[in-house]
């Protein structure tokens, strides 16, 4: 029996089927590269989705998982924890924010986040001024809230009842925008900076501050999502910070802690306080490994790092202009969305045959490669996609 017959079949009888899985299993990594079960090689342009922020077995981050395996696994958050603290104080210093509640994923970060902004309201203005303001096409997570504050209809089936409290105004369009603002009983705005499953959607800069001015003069709040666009993807710590704006909470996960769960979300002065003892919990949320783990990833995003990582997204975007059967290029540093003439899905096929991993989202390629990725590799990996993409577009 081939392995692939067996990992394909065993996968389907004993895994829920909840995922449209394409026809690899990888084994294994290093950096950008993997290698399959039958030994294939491929260039990784997906890092997870956005996860493995220095690639595979990235020989800092395996270090540190490594040394605090030994050291302590996990620990109760009873007590206090010297890995959780020096990540906290990295990412306090580095946004000015003043507060870190570690969970352990993206969508728990913005459950957080949508908790504390109600508890702020409720807190300060009593009852029925709980409703939160989030955007259309948007993506917030797959638990019952987050799921109900994500702004596409085709998530809000099958298992209502939902939360309630959300509504969704358009991306981009300020005057709806403040319109739904002009509500009492509306306590927050959730965006992300860039809608990643939404299609790699940047929104406008000027939105993104019109909207933030407005909800601040109104003390309503302004809840970042940065659970995609996060920990130096975009070319800045933080996507937000190249928007000239100052959120009251940020929620982030994917990349924090390069491939272990892990989830933060991050108060201002304002919110610092909001959620105290006995208000919120998780068992997992900041477990030792994974702050250690998001140590790594968060020291090494300096400015020119950082840097590295904008040149390297202008790198895609110029050699992948007018290339045939390519529209154009959305997205911001390493979060990028291919718009082509052809089947995104079909796109991703194709390159696995070629030995490249990228991803879609809505119509577009979605490329999240490593932050580190070499350059050559970026460069031949580029080239096989821009190939690919052509090859299916003369069809
Ligand atoms: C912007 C955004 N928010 C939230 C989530 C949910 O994150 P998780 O799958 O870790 O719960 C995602 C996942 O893709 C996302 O892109």
């Amino acid at each position: 029996m081939s392995n692939t017959i067996d990992f394909e079949q065993q996968d389907k009888e004993y895994i829920a089927n909840t995922y449209g899985r394409f026809n690899v299993c990888f084994e294994k990594g290093k950096g950008s590269l993997l290698w399959d079960v039958n030994g294939k090689e491929y260039i990784d342009l997906g890092s997870g989705i956005g996860v493995t922020a220095f690639g595979v077995d990235d020989d800092e981050w395996t270090e540190a998982v490594t040394k605090q395996s030994h050291a302590l696994n996990h620990i109760s958050n009873l007590y206090y924890s010297l890995p959780q603290i020096e990540l906290a104080k990295q990412l306090c210093a580095k946004t000015g924010m003043k507060k870190v509640f570690f969970s352990n994923s993206g969508a728990e970060s913005n459950e957080c986040a949508i908790k504390a902004a109600r508890k702020y309201s409720h807190d300060k203005y009593g009852e029925g001024r709980h409703v939160i303001v989030t955007l259309v096409n948007s993506f917030h997570g797959r638990t019952i809230t987050t799921l109900s504050a994500t702004g596409q209809d085709v998530f809000h089936q099958h298992f209502f009842p939902f939360t309630e409290g959300f509504i969704h105004t358009p991306a981009n369009d300020i005057d709806a925008a403040l319109k739904a603002l002009d509500n009492p009983a509306v306590c927050a705005i959730m965006m992300e900076p860039i809608q990643g499953e939404g299609g790699v959607m940047p929104l406008d800069k000027e939105f993104v501050q019109a909207v933030t001015k407005y909800a601040h003069e109104h003390d309503q709040l302004v809840l970042i999502d940065e659970v995609q666009t996060g920990n130096g993807r975009t070319g800045s710590l933080y996507a937000y910070q190249q928007f000239g704006i100052e959120p009251d909470v940020v929620s982030t996960a994917k990349g924090l802690a390069g491939g272990l769960p892990m989830g933060a979300t991050l108060f201002n002065e304002k919110m610092q306080y909001v959620l105290n003892a006995g208000a919120h919990a998780t068992t997992f949320g900041g477990n030792p490994i994974c702050a250690a783990a998001g140590n790594t990833i968060i020291n090494r995003l300096t400015p020119e790092f950082l840097d590295s990582v904008k040149a390297k997204g202008d790198y895609v975007k110029a050699t992948l202009a007018g290339k045939p059967g390519i529209l154009g290029v959305s997205g911001m540093g390493l979060m990028l969305g291919i718009e082509t003439t052809v089947d995104p899905k079909a796109v991703i096929t194709k390159c696995l045959e070629k030995g490249v991993v990228c991803l879609s989202a809505k119509n577009k390629v979605r490329l999240l490669p490593a932050l580190n990725i070499p350059q050559d590799q970026l460069e031949k990996a580029i080239a096989i996609v821009a190939e690919a993409i052509e090859e299916l577009a003369a069809k």
